[in-house]
């Protein structure tokens, strides 16, 4: 009796200690779920965004389109790990394309479609309109820019940290000299540099003849480095290669000896400093990912890469840039000038290493990465872009864009619109109207052919194995690459277009051949198309340049010139 007590008390007891430890693992194990839960969170929040915008650079400057000419073995990398988008719109010139960009909206909308902002000109995106950092910001990005903005800076609140981002590091004009960065206008010199943040708008001469390229890539790289992974980021290179400079020497390059010795094989002397500007850009891109990556943000980054306008191979700053098979060039409305390369990777993208032959635009990347970054584009107002979030990842087939305006220019009497395969277009300038990437011997003989273990050898290659596990191997590479090229039948005539032309860009992507007058229906669809937006275009102003802007009144560089409106 006496021992059964005592049995019994010591099996409540034993019950007791058993419960005590089952509830203590499940203690743990909850404990241990919720720091899971907090990984997990950690990996699922907002990705970093890193956009890359090159300047002027052509269809046929990135190899992965199928030129040997200049290896881009980082850019490339890129493209074939991530999403190559095949039929990416711009707009012709910078303005307009970086506005789009930042609003979401067709330049008609904001007095922004025409030609590029002039130093010293009064002109802006209208303040209230919201630029996608600031959308961003208001999400929980950190927000950095560096190299151009082009948008406007007349007074403080134009500049780019009064418009969403927390500090830029760049020039507001056009285009500054490698070098010296310094740009010319009305035989004005001034250096255009600055090291703005939120408290002060600040010239820096601290990188004075160091070579652009590098100065961006430097500062991008800091900035990652300095990075906590804890808040998203969004960081924004506007390079400034490869554009064209005004100084003696318009394309310059780092070392241009190593240029001459690397790229010995482009006999033609300026297309040869241009492979240097461009790859030493290439080299930029994979100091930037390896960067991402070292740092441990590479496996949540969106990372989009792409070309603001097609290269300008002909006139006003020339680059010698290449947009072959495309016709035209910068500033027309020919596939040269607006059908531009771009691509994005991102190991967020499970069905990556595709060619989309779906329609982008420019205008769509603000809904598309504000979506990415978790929010609501109803909360984007009045936009022309689609997100085009869903179809990047391949996810559901919805928000696909049928048809887009290429754009409107009242004063120069070009416009032009595309629906599905038709792409309508009037009014050109007779001296643009031909092909202008003839150039280029493209495939030299004597040159390096394509190389695919370069690009699987390439810092961005690596970084992306390192961080995901794999790459896109040498077999897929081949293929991308032939998918991704375009192919024209015909160079032997072009129409002309000084009144209209109607063009099948499925079957004749070179706008060589008019066929308006066999789809009169098609042309009269286009018509209509266009004139709905003529309803919300707002003239762009004059272009005059304010004397009060000369870089002589404020020690030599171009800076804010006006009181800001309160
Ligand atoms: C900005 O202000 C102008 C002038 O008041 C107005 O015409 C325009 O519609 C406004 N734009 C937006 C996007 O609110
Ligand atoms: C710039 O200087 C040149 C040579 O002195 C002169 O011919 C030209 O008119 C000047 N241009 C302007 C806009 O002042
Ligand atoms: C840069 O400035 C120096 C003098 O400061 C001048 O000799 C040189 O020509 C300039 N380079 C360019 C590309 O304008
Ligand atoms: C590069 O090559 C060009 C053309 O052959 C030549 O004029 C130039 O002097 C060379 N420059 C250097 C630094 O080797």
């Amino acid at each position: 009796m006496h021992t059964k007590k005592i049995s019994k008390a010591l099996k409540m007891i034993a019950a007791t200690v058993v419960i005590f430890v089952v509830a203590l693992c499940i203690t743990i194990a909850a404990t241990r779920a919720n720091s899971n839960n907090e990984k997990w969170r950690k990996i699922t929040r907002k990705p970093h965004i890193i956009v890359m915008i090159a300047d002027d650079m052509g269809w046929n400057d990135v190899s992965f389109h199928g030129s040997n000419q200049i290896p881009t073995p980082n850019i490339d990398a890129l493209a074939y790990n991530g999403v190559i988008l095949k039929n990416h719109y711009v707009l012709p010139v910078c303005t307009p394309s970086r506005t789009a960009f930042f609003t979401g909206r067709y330049p008609i909308r904001d007095g922004m479609y025409g030609y590029p902002l002039k130093a010293g000109e009064d002109r802006s995106i209208p303040l209230n309109v919201t630029l996608m950092p600031e959308h961003l910001h208001r999400l929980g990005y950190a927000t950095h820019m560096v190299g151009k903005w082009h948008v406007g800076y007349s007074d403080d609140n134009k500049t780019p940290v009064r418009r969403g981002f927390q500090t830029f590091y760049g020039y507001y004009n056009g285009y500054i000299t490698y070098f010296n960065h310094t740009i010319t206008q009305d035989n004005q010199t001034g250096f255009d540099m600055h090291r703005d943040n939120q408290n002060e708008l600040k010239p820096d001469m601290s990188n004075k003849n160091k070579y652009a390229t590098d100065i961006f890539t430097d500062e991008a790289v800091k900035i990652i480095d300095k990075h906590d992974d804890d808040q998203p980021l969004y960081l924004q290179i506007s390079h400034l290669a490869p554009h064209s400079s005004d100084g003696l020497e318009t394309l310059e390059t780092r070392d241009l000896a190593e240029v001459n010795e690397t790229f010995a094989y482009i006999q033609e002397i300026h297309r040869r400093k241009y492979a240097g500007m461009v790859s030493a850009l290439d080299e930029s891109v994979g100091r930037v990912v390896a960067a991402l990556s070292k740092n441990n943000l590479l496996k949540n980054s969106i990372i989009l890469f792409m070309s603001d306008n097609g290269a300008q191979t002909f006139g006003l700053l020339e680059n010698y840039g290449s947009n072959y098979p495309l016709r035209g060039l910068k500033f027309t409305l020919y596939e040269g000038g607006v059908h531009g390369v771009a691509c994005v990777y991102s190991p967020l993208i499970k069905h990556k290493a595709r060619v989309v032959n779906d329609l982008f635009h420019i205008t769509d990347w603000l809904p598309t990465l504000y979506s990415a970054a978790g929010g609501n584009v109803n909360e984007l107002g009045v936009i022309d872009g689609i997100n085009q979030w869903s179809n990047i990842k391949k996810e559901k087939i919805i928000g696909q864009r049928k048809s887009l305006l290429v754009n409107i220019n009242p004063e120069e009497n070009l416009e032009s619109a595309i629906i599905g395969q038709y792409k309508i277009l009037k009014g050109s300038s007779a001296l643009y109207d031909g092909y202008f990437g003839d150039n280029v011997n493209d495939n030299d003989p004597s040159g390096p052919g394509y190389n695919v273990e370069d690009v699987i050898a390439s810092p961005t290659s690596q970084s992306i194995a390192d961080t995901t596990g794999n790459a896109t191997t040498y077999k897929e590479i081949l293929q991308l690459r032939e998918q991704s090229k375009i192919i024209c039948k015909s160079f032997s005539k072009f129409s002309n277009c000084s009144v209209r032309c109607l063009f099948n860009l499925y079957n004749d992507p070179c706008e060589t051949t008019d066929i308006s007058d066999k789809h009169p229906e098609m042309v009269e669809k286009l018509e209509y198309y266009i004139n709905e937006y003529r309803d919300v275009l707002v003239n762009q102003k004059g272009g005059t340049v304010d004397i009060n802007s000369y870089p002589r009144n404020f020690n030599g560089f171009w800076m804010p010139w006006l009181n800001s409106v309160k």
